[in-house]
C-alpha cells in the first residue's frame, strides 16, 4: 500500500519507460499491467502484474480495487481504447471519450468519418467475408487490411480479385472483430506527421518520411527506415498542419498529442489513418532529441486535463534516419559491431528486440526485425555515408554462426525508391 496517488500504466512497452519515470516525478505510484512476464518496462514500475491490457473488465477491476487516479497508456492504440473506457466508468480524467477512442481505433468508423468530412483519404469498403468482394468497383491495385489491428499484421497489397479472394481471410483472422477494409493503393511518398492540438488548432512538431519495401515470395511490408525530416515541399508541410487541424475538429479531439500516416503525391496528400496518441517505435525519442520536445509529456498532461505547451519545442537542426535491421529466417543468436559504431559515433543509439534463441521468421514483418539504429548528421551526405558504414560494420548471427543480416534493406543503397517503385 501506498500513500501516493496511484497510476495504472497498461503495457510494458519501450516508450512506457519514459512515461513511467515522468508519472514517478510527477508523484506518482505506477502499477504496470502486461501479459508478457518480462515487458521492458518492468523494472521501472512499482510493480507489474500480469494482466492484459485488452481485458477490459480486469483493468476496471484492479484500477477501482487500487484507487487508481490515473489509467494511462501513451503508445499503444488498443490499450487507449481500455484506458478511456475505464476511465470513463470510473469519473477518472482522460484525453477524449470512449467513444472517441472507438471511431479512432477502428479503421471502419475511422475512414467513414473522414470520408463524410471531406479528410482526404483512398476510396473504400467495408467487407466482413470474400463474399463482399465480387466485381468491385475500385482500382487496383487494392490494400487490405484488417478492421482494428495494427504494425502492418496481414495489411497486404493485391493486383487481382483473385489475390484479393486469397489474401482477405488473413486479414479477417487478424481482426478481433472479424471486419476488414478494402482501399485504393496510393502510390507516392508515405509520411508520418506528428503534432500537438492546443486550443483546436495543431501544432506540427516533427514530420518523418517512411520507407518500405513489399518483401519475399509474400510480399511483406516490411518499413526499413524512416527519415526526419521528410523530403517534402514547404507547401505539403503546411498542408500537413492543416490536415491534422481538420481530423482534431471532426473527431472533437484537442488537448492531445496526434499524428497521421499519409500518402504524399504532388502537392497533395492522402491519410492512410491518424491517432490521437504519441507514436509508436522510437519516435517519442526522435522527437525529443531533434526538437527537444518531449511528447510523452504531452501526453500525460492530454490524460490529465492539464493544457499542453509547446514552449519547449525548437525547430530541427540536424536530420535523423532511424534504420531498422532485419534478419533472414532463423534462430537468432547474437549481433558484432555495434559497440564499435556507438563508440565512434556513426550511430547514435541502438536498441535490439531480439534475444538468443528468438525465433525469425522473415514472412512477418515484426518476427524479422531484429534492432533498430538511429543516425543522425547535417547533411545527406554525411548521413548516407555512417548508414552505409554502419551497415558495412554491423553482422547478426544464427545459431550456426551464420550472418543473416538484411544488408540490402539499406536507406543508403534505396535513398531514392519510393514506394511506386516496390
Ligand atoms: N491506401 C494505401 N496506399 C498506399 N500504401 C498504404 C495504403 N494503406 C496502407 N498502406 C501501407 O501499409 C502500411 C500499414 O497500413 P496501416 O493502415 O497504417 O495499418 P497499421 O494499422 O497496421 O499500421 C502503411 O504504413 C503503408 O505503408
Ligand atoms: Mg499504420
Amino acid at each position: 500500500m501506498t500513500d501516493k496517488p496511484v497510476a495504472i500504466v497498461l503495457g510494458g512497452t519501450l516508450p512506457h519507460v519514459h512515461l513511467i519515470e515522468l508519472l514517478k516525478e510527477r508523484g506518482y505510484y505506477t502499477v504496470l499491467l502486461d501479459y508478457t512476464p518480462n515487458p521492458p518496462a518492468k523494472q521501472y514500475a512499482d510493480e507489474h502484474l500480469q494482466i492484459s491490457t485488452l481485458d477490459i473488465e480486469a483493468v476496471e477491476e484492479v484500477s477501482k480495487a487500487r484507487k487508481a487516479e490515473l489509467v494511462i497508456s501513451t503508445n499503444v492504440d488498443q490499450a487507449n481504447v481500455t484506458c478511456c473506457y475505464v476511465s470513463e466508468k470510473l469519473g477518472l480524467t482522460g484525453p477524449y471519450s470512449y467513444e472517441t477512442a472507438l471511431n479512432v481505433t477502428d479503421k471502419q468508423r475511422m475512414k467513414r468519418i473522414m470520408w463524410d468530412n471531406d479528410i482526404p483519404t483512398s476510396r473504400y469498403i467495408q467487407v466482413g467475408s470474400v463474399n463482399d468482394v465480387s466485381d468491385l468497383d475500385m482500382k487496383y491495385p487494392l490494400m487490405i487490411k484488417p478492421a482494428d489491428s495494427n504494425s502492418a499484421n496481414g495489411v497486404k497489397r493485391v493486383y487481382n480479385e483473385s489475390e484479393l479472394r486469397k489474401c482477405l481471410p488473413e486479414a479477417l483472422k487478424f481482426s478481433r472483430n472479424g471486419k476488414a477494409i478494402v482501399e485504393e493503393y496510393v502510390a507516392g511518398k508515405e509520411i508520418s506527421a506528428y503534432g500537438v492540438v492546443v486550443g483546436g488548432r495543431a501544432n506540427l512538431i516533427m514530420h518523418q518520411e517512411r520507407m518500405s519495401v513489399y518483401d519475399g515470395e509474400d510480399k511483406v511490408i516490411k518499413c526499413y527506415a524512416s527519415l526526419a525530416p521528410s523530403r517534402i515541399p514547404d507547401t505539403v508541410e503546411i498542408l500537413a498542419e492543416q490536415l491534422l487541424t481538420k481530423i482534431a475538429t471532426v473527431f472533437d479531439l484537442d488537448n492531445t498529442p496526434l499524428f497521421f500516416q499519409g500518402i504524399v503525391a504532388g502537392n497533395n496528400i492522402s491519410v492512410i489513418e491518424f491517432a490521437p496518441r504519441v507514436g509508436g517505435g522510437i519516435s517519442f525519442r526522435t522527437i525529443k532529441d531533434a526538437t527537444g520536445y518531449d511528447i510523452i509529456s504531452a501526453g500525460v498532461d492530454s490524460f490529465l486535463k492539464i493544457p499542453i505547451s509547446i514552449d519547449s519545442w525548437h525547430p530541427m537542426v540536424e536530420k535523423y534516419a532511424v534504420n531498422q535491421i532485419y534478419g533472414s529466417s532463423g534462430i537468432y543468436r547474437n549481433t558484432s559491431g555495434g559497440e564499435a559504431l556507438l563508440h565512434n559515433g556513426i550511430i547514435k543509439t541502438l536498441s535490439f528486440y531480439k534475444h538468443e534463441g528468438d525465433v525469425i521468421d522473415s514472412s512477418r514483418a515484426s518476427s524479422s526485425r531484429i534492432g533498430v539504429m538511429v543516425v543522425k548528421d547535417r547533411t545527406d551526405t554525411g548521413l548516407r555515408k555512417k548508414i552505409s558504414e554502419a551497415f558495412s560494420q554491423l553482422d547478426v548471427f544464427d545459431i550456426n554462426g551464420k550472418s543473416i543480416i538484411r544488408r540490402d534493406l539499406n536507406l543508403d543503397l534505396l535513398w531514392d525508391s519510393t514506394n511506386i517503385d516496390n
